[in-house]
């Protein structure tokens, strides 16, 4: 898979791009990520990018010109385009699965007030990684590289994946590590038996209880397998006996 992302801010992703997995995935050669400077494309003799808005208002708006360029420059024929825009889509993880079918995305970050309207006519999607406002796209650029990344293959182990939050449409149950007592608490017993079917049903009876507890939103679109239909009474039952 390639990845380019265009910016104006190209120092930002230095650090992303060269830390962790998705260095070596890059330095495996399982995921190309190239980072575009759009302010190199500029025809503006003082090199700007920007402009005021038509009909006044506060900042300043990202012309077509130097993107738009930009992304002719770098594009493929079979190019994903994602604008990155708090009035986008909501990322989420069953998006960063979708974005897997594309061998090549690109992903475009804006600044300031945002981009000329126009510009969305030249992208397939628009992204929002989440309700607030941020100074600019870079960060939304590195969630959906990042989130996208760890999921092609050869990048993370498939089991790693599996059991993650949101992958089955459950919360993670808790995991444990050394030492087994830490300040007065401990490690389930379960997990030190070695027992594995009881150590996957306390897995699932903990995520479950989470999921219940946290978000039952994800429980309302998911089918229950019978055992689990079975552990969320149980867990319904207990927590309604706890209230008592
Ligand atoms: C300050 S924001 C512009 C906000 C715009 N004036 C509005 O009210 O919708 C500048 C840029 O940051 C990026 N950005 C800000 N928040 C974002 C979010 N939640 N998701 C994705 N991109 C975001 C977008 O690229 C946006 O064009």
């Amino acid at each position: 898979m390639r990845i380019t992302i265009l910016t104006i801010f190209p120092e930002m992703f230095e650090g992303f791009l060269n830390t962790s997995i998705i260095k070596k995935a890059r330095l495996k050669n399982i995921v190309e990520i190239n980072v575009a400077d759009f302010r190199q494309y500029t025809k503006d003799k003082h090199h700007r990018v920007d402009e005021y808005p038509f009909g006044g208002g506060q900042g300043m708006v990202l012309m077509c010109q130097p993107i738009l360029d930009c992304l002719n420059d770098v594009r493929r024929e079979n190019s994903h385009v994602i604008l990155t825009n708090p009035t986008g889509e909501k990322f989420v993880q069953a998006k960063a699965h979708q974005l897997l079918e594309y061998d090549d995305i690109v992903i475009i970050c804006g600044h300031y007030e945002g981009y000329d309207a126009r510009i969305s006519d030249y992208v397939d999607e628009e992204i929002s990684i989440g309700d607030y406002i941020l100074t600019g796209g870079e960060l939304g650029a590195m969630v959906i590289t990042d989130a996208v990344t760890r999921l092609v293959e050869g990048v993370i182990s498939a089991d790693s994946i599996e059991d993650e939050t949101f992958e089955n449409g459950l919360l993670e149950y808790p995991q444990y590590t050394k030492p087994v007592e830490y300040d007065g608490k401990t490690v389930p017993e379960v997990l030190l038996s070695g027992h594995h079917e009881n150590i996957r049903k306390f897995r699932l009876y903990e995520s479950l209880k989470k999921t219940l507890q946290l978000r039952p939103d994800l429980l309302e679109n998911r089918e229950l397998t019978a055992e689990e239909s079975r552990m969320l009474e149980q867990i319904r039952e207990e927590l309604a006996a706890e209230e008592k």
